[in-house]
C-alpha cells in the first residue's frame, strides 16, 4: 500500500502540473537529469486480480498454428504493415487478411485466435479504429497507412476524404509518440511512425537484461515506457500526447507486447518473454555482429508458441486497469500536453478545463472507473472532428449517423459514465500545440 508521504508526493505532484504547466516542464526536465524510482511499484502482474493467481496451461489449446493456412508468408506488393506488431504478425500468418485490411469480423475472431484477446477488447479496438483511421460504414481500415481499399463510400465521389490507416497521418487519432520501438512522426528525425528503430528495441533488451536478466516482464515495459516519454520530451520539439493515443494507447500496446507475446508452459502459467520471442514477433533479426536488423513487415508469430489461456483472456477491463496502474506508478506518463516547439518545454493541458471539470488532476486517472470515462469522454469528442477533416457533404452525414448507433454502444465497455460532461477535442485543446496540428495526407513517405 502506498504510505502517506508517497501519496503527498503524488498529489502535490499531480495538481502542481495541472495549475502550473511549468512546474510540469520543471519536472519533466529534473527527471531527465536524475532517473527517479516509480511513485508506487508497477505491479508484476497488471490488470484484473485474477492474472495475479493464474496457474492452469493446457498445450493443446494454447499452441498457436504457424502451418498450413496460417504459415507465415511475407507480404506480398500492395500487402499493408504498419507500426502494430500483432496486426502485422497476424496478417503474416492469414490471422487477418493478408493484404493487411482489417474487418470487424477478422478482428474479432482473429486476434482471440491467435492471442487471446477479448472479444470486449477487440469490439472497442475494431470499432474506435474504424471510426479514427478508416471507414465506419464498410468496417474497414488499414493496419498501416493510407490505402484506397477501405474505402466504400464510392457513390459519393469527390467528397470522399482520405481515410489514414493507423500509422503516417494517422497519427494523434489512434498512434502516438513514444512507442515501444516506433519513432515520432514530428522528430527531426527517426521519425517513422510505421517502422521500428533497432535503437529502441536495444534499449528495451538492454532494460530487461538490467532489471531481470533478460525476459521482457510488464515492470519492464512500464520503466520503458517512461523512458520513451522522457526520451520525446528531451529530443523531439513536437512532442504532444494526447488522452486515447497518448495516455491510454501507447501504454495498451506496451502492455499488449507482455500480455499478448509472451509464451506460456506449465511452468510459467503467467507467461515468459524472452528476447528471442520479442525479436521474431517484431522483426527482427541479428547481423553478424550480433546487431539488431529490422525488417520492415515481417513479423513472426515462432513456431512452437503458446499463447494466453482461453479462460485468461486480456480483456478491455484489463486494460483500463493496467493503464490506471501505470497513472499511479508514473504520473508524468498521464500528463495530457506536450513540447511548445522546444524539446524540453514540456507543458500540461489543464485537465479540469479539457474535461468540463470530470477530471482535475493526473491522480484522478489512477481509478480505473474515472479513466474509463475519461478515455470515453475523449474519443465522444474527438470523432466527430476527425470525421469531419476526413469526409464531407453526404458521406459526413451518413458517417456522424453512425456515432449514435455504432460508437457508442461499443464505448459502453469504458465504463457507464452518467452526468459526463463533454469534453474538448485535441483539435481544441492542442491549440497552440505544434505536435497537435492534423493532417490527413502529404508527401510524406510512410516509412
Ligand atoms: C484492433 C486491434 C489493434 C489495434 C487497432 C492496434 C493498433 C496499434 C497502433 C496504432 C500501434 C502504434 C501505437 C503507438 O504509436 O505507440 C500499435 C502498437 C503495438 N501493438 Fe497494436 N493494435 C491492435 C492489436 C494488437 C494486438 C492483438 C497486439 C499483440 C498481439 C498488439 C501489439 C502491439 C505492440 C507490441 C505495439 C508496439 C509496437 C512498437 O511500438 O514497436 N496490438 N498497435
Ligand atoms: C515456449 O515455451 C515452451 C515450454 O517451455 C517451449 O517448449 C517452446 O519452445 C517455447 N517457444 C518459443 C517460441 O520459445
Ligand atoms: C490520401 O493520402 C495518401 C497519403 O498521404 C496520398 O498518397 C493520396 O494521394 C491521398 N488521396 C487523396 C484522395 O487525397
Amino acid at each position: 500500500m502506498l504510505t502517506s508521504t508517497l501519496l503527498t508526493y503524488i498529489l502535490i505532484e499531480a495538481s502542481a502540473v495541472v495549475a502550473f504547466p511549468d512546474i510540469g516542464r520543471a519536472l519533466a526536465a529534473s527527471h531527465l537529469k536524475e532517473r527517479i524510482a516509480p511513485v508506487a511499484p508497477f505491479p508484476e502482474y497488471p490488470g484484473s486480480p485474477s492474472h495475479v493467481v493464474y496457474d492452469s496451461f493446457d498445450p493443446v489449446s494454447q499452441l498457436v498454428s504457424t502451418s498450413g493456412d496460417n504459415a507465415w508468408a511475407a507480404p506480398g506488393p500492395g500487402d499493408i504493415r504498419g507500426p502494430c506488431a500483432g496486426l502485422n504478425a497476424a496478417a503474416n500468418h492469414g490471422y487477418l487478411p493478408r493484404n493487411g485490411i482489417a474487418t470487424a469480423d477478422a478482428i474479432n475472431t482473429g486476434l482471440w485466435e491467435a492471442f487471446g484477446l477479448d472479444k470486449t477488447a477487440t469490439l472497442f479496438l475494431q470499432t474506435a479504429t474504424m471510426f479514427f483511421d478508416g471507414d465506419p460504414v464498410s468496417g474497414r481500415w488499414s493496419i498501416g497507412y493510407h490505402s484506397d481499399k477501405t474505402q466504400s463510400l464510392g457513390l459519393v465521389g469527390d467528397l470522399l476524404g482520405n481515410e489514414t490507416g493507423i500509422c503516417a497521418y494517422g497519427h494523434l487519432k489512434t498512434e502516438g509518440d513514444a512507442s515501444i520501438t516506433r519513432g515520432d512522426w514530428l522528430a527531426p528525425d527517426m521519425n517513422s511512425n510505421c517502422a521500428s528503430y533497432p535503437e529502441f528495441a536495444q534499449e528495451l533488451l538492454d532494460l530487461a537484461t538490467e532489471r531481470t536478466g533478460g525476459n521482457i516482464t510488464p515492470q519492464v515495459l512500464a520503466e520503458h515506457s517512461y523512458n520513451r516519454k522522457l526520451h520525446s520530451i528531451a529530443t523531439n520539439p513536437n512532442y504532444f500526447s494526447p488522452v486515447y493515443a497518448g495516455v491510454a494507447f501507447t501504454f495498451g500496446a506496451h502492455m499488449f507486447a507482455y500480455q499478448l507475446l509472451a509464451n506460456h508452459s506449465a511452468e510459467y502459467p503467467r507467461g515468459f518473454l524472452t528476447p528471442e520471442v520479442f525479436e521474431s514477433f517484431f522483426s527482427y533479426t541479428r547481423d553478424a555482429n550480433n546487431n539488431l536488423v529490422f525488417t520492415y513487415g515481417h513479423e513472426r508469430i515462432p513456431d512452437n508458441w503458446y499463447r494466453r489461456a482461453d479462460d485468461d483472456a486480456w480483456t478491455l477491463t484489463d486494460i483500463l486497469i493496467s493503464t490506471a496502474q501505470q497513472c499511479l506508478s508514473y504520473p508524468t506518463n498521464c500528463q495530457v500536453g506536450g513540447n511548445t516547439g522546444e524539446v524540453n518545454s514540456f507543458s500540461g493541458v489543464d485537465l479540469g478545463d479539457m474535461t468540463g471539470g470530470f477530471i482535475n488532476s493526473v491522480d484522478d486517472l489512477s481509478d480505473p472507473t474515472r479513466l474509463g470515462c475519461f478515455i470515453s469522454q475523449a474519443i465522444q469528442a474527438d470523432v466527430p472532428s476527425f470525421l469531419d477533416n476526413v469526409f464531407s457533404g453526404a458521406a459526413l452525414t451518413e458517417v456522424l449517423g453512425l456515432v449514435d448507433t455504432t460508437l457508442m454502444p461499443a464505448l459502453a465497455g469504458l465504463g457507464d459514465c452518467p452526468n459526463l460532461p463533454a469534453g474538448k477535442s485535441v483539435m481544441e485543446y492542442g491549440k497552440g500545440y505544434p505536435g497537435a496540428q492534423f493532417m490527413t495526407s502529404g508527401s510524406r513517405s510512410p516509412y
